[in-house]
């Protein structure tokens, strides 16, 4: 049950369609993005901070809170710049940052409404700025791929930790999550 980033890259990106055309667009746009980063991490944090289970997670830890801004900003500019093309760099980074998430204990109660602020967000600023609709739908895929690795990251861990401390097999595991859920 062990993710390999790189295929799943390959997977989402047919998944969502990002095209040759989605990923040009987005370079050509990346100064564009990395102007507004911060504006989209001030969007993002007021949403989380608003949210008592998530202010408080984000204010555990000394420093967390800046930390978090400079990295989201980072992050943010990456989905423009693709780092090696959207290649296995990238695919290596968002497998980390879904690691970071489950580690915390952020599951996708948090990080699915978290993520449709940013896609909210920037397609209000795509359109004050007068950018063009293709960046906003290219922006909205590149988004639902980093979602996707989040997601899946707390689904292949909880999954691995569970063979890990049992010792089932991965076919006895799912049989008894397909009864789980017929039971429901
Ligand atoms: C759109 C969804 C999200 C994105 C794109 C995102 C992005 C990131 C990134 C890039 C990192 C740094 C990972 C690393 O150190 O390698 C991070 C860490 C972190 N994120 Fe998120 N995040 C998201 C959702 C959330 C939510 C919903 C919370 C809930 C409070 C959260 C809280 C945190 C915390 C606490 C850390 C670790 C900070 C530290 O102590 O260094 N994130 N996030």
């Amino acid at each position: 049950m062990s993710l390999d980033p790189h295929s799943f890259m390959e997977k989402m990106e047919k998944r969502v369609c990002l095209t040759a055309e989605d990923k040009s667009l987005l370079k050509s746009e990346s100064n564009w993005g990395k102007e507004i980063a911060s504006d989209m991490a001030d969007h993002f944090y007021d949403y989380l901070g608003r949210d008592p289970e998530m202010d408080a997670i984000m204010k555990e830890k000394e420093g967390r809170m800046h930390r978090l801004r400079e990295t989201f900003i980072q992050w943010f500019h990456e989905m423009f710049t693709g780092m090696d093309d959207w290649g296995d760099a990238y695919a290596d980074r968002r497998w980390r940052i879904g690691l970071v998430h489950v580690q915390i204990g952020i599951g996708p109660q948090h990080v699915v409404p978290a993520m449709a602020t940013v896609v909210n967000e920037v397609g209000k600023r795509v359109k004050v700025d007068g950018k063009p609709e293709a960046l906003r739908d290219a922006l909205s895929r590149i988004c639902m791929i980093d979602l996707a690795f989040i997601e899946q990251a707390y689904v292949e861990v909880s999954s691995a930790a569970v063979l890990r401390e049992t010792g089932w097999t991965e076919g006895l595991f799912r049989r008894l999550i397909k009864t789980g859920a017929d039971a429901m």
